[in-house]
């Protein structure tokens, strides 16, 4: 199974095994500093904001423009590092990506 590597928002590192084809912001959502994901995946609350470490970032298929909008209203909107974490599913190829959790606004 593909892993990913995290650091929270306290600065805590946690490494989670998941499924291809599964949204990344599922174990975000269980850690006690992790996102809120106030919306459940639907893309309209930009809570499940993360910055993907931009090697990793460039592996991902791009931003759909609902995602895009909402992460460039955000305040620490980062280029070629933000994405909404209930946008990315998991795939073989990313196995090993590292991603940051965005502070909270
Ligand atoms: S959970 Fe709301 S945009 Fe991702």
């Amino acid at each position: 199974m593909p892993k990913m590597f995290i650091i929270d928002r306290d600065g805590g590192q946690h490494e989670f095994d998941l499924e291809p084809g599964e949204s990344i912001y599922e174990p975000l959502r269980e850690l006690d500093s992790g996102v809120e994901a106030l919306c459940g995946g639907m893309c309209s609350c930009a809570t499940c904001h993360v910055y993907i470490e931009s090697d990793w970032a460039a592996k991902l298929p791009a931003p759909q423009d609902d995602e895009l909008e909402l992460l460039e209203e955000t305040e620490s909107f980062k280029q070629g590092e933000s994405r909404l974490s209930c946008q990315v599913k998991m795939a073989d190829h990313l196995c090993g990506m590292r991603l940051t959790i965005a502070p909270e606004e």
